[in-house]
């Protein structure tokens, strides 16, 4: 009487909980003398996609392992809902975990993988064939119910475990880099399956990766973290036109951003970005920049797409440049140019052709430039 008066109170905080919206609030984890997630502070939405980006080692696995429940913070708190469930127990927060090594009993069918956590919860054979069935369909497992897991395909497999995760509705899910293992084409494939479930369903997600292919192509939002600490928060136009420092400017965008030292300078009343090699006029940004610039030192960055070449001088400002390599990527071509010392990647149609050794001409698009200051790499323009 008691345990089943125990597990319909479970079950209700678990019907309560689905769907809900996570937050951290200064969740921080030091291991010893090291600092791996750093007063960390980040909200999901209810039904929300959000990706957790950042290179190896930056501290991810441990955020979410620290929201799962199954490492302890050092300090901060976790709600989800406004239930804070910082020392509540891992069955009791009621996550969808879904880890790159899945966790699916590789002798037991599909159906009884799928069935697992219904098993566990006590449910009847018949109220659990129907919610197999149903997240079978889902998933597009309907026709393998009856094959050994340990038989399935990758991409098979990756949804058995999401729907032996999904199946007990979960408040949230966690998932920590699930695609990893597959290859390039199965990846680019789960990406969407993964995408469309989520909407399908209105799960509220937390998806860890280091590719910022994936997080760019299924999140709503984007957290960029480096070494423990977020970096900056927001969707991905947010992170890929106003990268809040050079990390995510670098980070963000299939092809890395054109970073440049330079300084500020005043020559015969016009506003200057003095690289040595070349010079950028900037008068007309003249104001702005000045209002945010503390320090000479700067990094102007300019994305290879926004730096423009053509064979013949097009305006004033045009920068003579040389061909030092070209690398065509499917429709569009990398011209790599020498300015001087300096080389710089401009991408161009795949119709622009040209060859090692041509003399350019360049212009930056000017709307497009970023100005990083050099020593903190907080991005000031
Ligand atoms: N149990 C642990 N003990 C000591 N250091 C750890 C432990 N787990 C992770 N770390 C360290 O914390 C940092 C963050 O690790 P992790 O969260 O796994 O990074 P990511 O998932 O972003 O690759 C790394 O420097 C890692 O070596
Ligand atoms: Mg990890």
């Amino acid at each position: 009487m008691q345990t089943s008066g125990k597990r319909l109170h479970l079950e209700k905080i678990q019907e309560e909980m689905h769907g809900k919206s996570l937050r951290i609030e200064k969740l921080r984890k030091e291991f010893g003398s090291l600092v791996a997630v750093k007063d960390l502070t980040l909200e999901v939405k209810s039904g929300e996609f959000v990706s957790l980006l950042g290179p190896s080692g930056c501290g991810k696995s441990t955020t979410l392992n620290m929201i799962a429940g199954l490492l302890e913070p050092t300090s901060g708190k976790i709600f989800v809902g406004d239930q804070d469930i910082t020392e509540i127990s891992p069955i009791q927060r009621n996550v969808g975990l879904v880890f790159q090594n899945y966790a699916v009993f590789n002798n037991m069918t599909v159906y009884e993988n799928l069935a697992f956590g219904l098993r566990v919860r006590k449910m009847s054979n018949d109220q659990i064939k129907t919610e197999v069935n149903k997240i079978a369909e889902t998933l597009e497992l309907s026709d393998i119910l009856a094959m050994k897991a340990g038989k399935l395909r990758l991409d098979e497999l990756q949804r058995t475990a999401l729907g032996r995760s999904m199946i007990t509705k979960p408040a949230f899910f966690l998932l920590d880099e699930p695609l990893s293992n597959l290859d390039a084409g199965l990846r680019s494939q789960m990406r969407v399956e993964l995408k469309r479930i989520q909407r399908e369903l209105k799960q509220t997600i937390l998806y860890v990766t280091h590719d910022q292919v994936e997080a760019m192509s299924m999140a709503d939002r984007i957290a960029v973290m480096s070494q423990g600490e977020l970096q900056q928060y927001g969707s991905r136009d947010e992170l890929y036109s106003n990268p809040s420092n050079r990390f995510v400017a670098n980070f963000i965008g299939s092809l890395s951003m054109n970073f440049i030292d330079c300084a500020l300078i005043e020559k015969d009343n016009r506003t200057l970005l003095d690289a040595t090699d070349f010079q950028i006029d900037v008068t007309k940004l003249a104001y702005v920049i000045k209002k945010n610039v503390s320090n000479s030192e700067l990094i102007m960055g300019i994305r290879p797409e926004d730096v423009e070449v053509n064979t013949q001088r097009k305006t004033e400002d045009s920068i003579q440049s040389e061909v030092y390599i070209t690398e065509p990527i499917g429709p569009k071509t990398v011209v790599t140019l020498s300015i001087g010392n300096t080389k710089i990647k401009s991408m161009v149609p795949e119709t622009f052709h040209t060859k090692i050794g041509e003399k350019l001409w360049t212009n930056f698009n000017i709307d497009k430039l970023h100005i990083f200051d050099k020593k903190s790499e907080k991005a000031i323009f």
